[in-house]
């Protein structure tokens, strides 16, 4: 069935029905960039510009880059804070809302590189953020919140995330470093058998997965930014 996928981001808010059973999107996405502020009211202003783009009338599921449990919004590192203890699912006229990782996570265990893996994989997106999605055999433990380990005694997405790599103006081979450092410590703490790497950096994924060197195997997104749209529209299938 087709369902209307929203992938909310630090930058961007993009949407486009999916086909949710071949796992791909039958129009052209759109992208508004996220309101600044980016408080609860702009960004469902911005959602419902996405809705009425595509005429939808049918079901609609929505990511969020925080942590959500029952439609509710409980953390907002990248985005305004005024989002915490706020109902999304009913602010987004009862859409299915879920963390923008475990979405695009979903999404890549169902139709992309995590197919048919057992074991422990984990889904890391790199971006404004980096979000973290746990698979046990296939089976998601939401909201993990990798991307706020401790590194250095600092934040691990402030220091290894794509906007930090921008901000901080890394080479790649600068940025891989930290990048292998971050891994190399979600490795010690799962023992995963497989890392995909998502999010805006898995398209550069040549310029820096050649100098990451764990034992587990790390592999970018099959479906790279298209991840978290497939993966909303998968949590609203009825
Ligand atoms: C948030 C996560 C989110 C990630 C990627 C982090 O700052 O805490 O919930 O998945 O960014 O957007």
């Amino acid at each position: 069935m087709n369902v209307l996928g929203i992938d909310i981001g630090g930058s961007g808010i993009k949407g486009a029905p999916v086909d949710t059973e071949a796992g791909r999107l039958i129009e052209e996405r759109l992208r508004v960039p996220t309101p600044q502020p980016s408080g609860p009211g702009e960004v469902a202003e911005a959602v419902a510009e996405i809705v009425e783009h595509f005429g939808w009338t049918g079901p609609v599921g929505v990511t969020f880059p925080g942590v959500v449990v029952n439609g509710v919004v409980r953390s907002a590192a990248n985005v305004d804070r005024s989002w915490i203890g706020e109902d999304a699912a009913a602010l987004f006229g009862g859409a299915s809302v879920l963390n923008d990782a475990d979405a695009a996570g979903v999404a890549e265990m169902t139709f992309g590189c995590g197919r048919e893996e057992r074991g422990t994989v984990l889904v890391l997106t790199f971006g404004t953020g980096i979000g973290s999605a746990l698979f046990a055999d296939g089976t998601l433990v939401p909201n993990t919140e990798l991307g706020h380990l401790e590194l250095h005694g600092k934040d691990a997405e402030h220091r290894a995330s794509a906007r930090a790599r921008e901000e901080h103006e890394l080479s790649w081979d600068q940025w891989a470093e930290r990048v292998q450092e971050y891994l190399e410590h979600v490795e010690m703490l799962f023992s995963p058998s497989l890392i995909v790497i998502g999010g805006g950096a898995s398209k550069k994924a040549d310029k820096f997965l050649p100098h990451i060197t764990i034992r587990t195997p790390v592999v970018p997104a099959a479906l790279q930014n298209e991840a978290g749209i497939i993966g909303a529209a998968l949590a609203a299938r009825p």
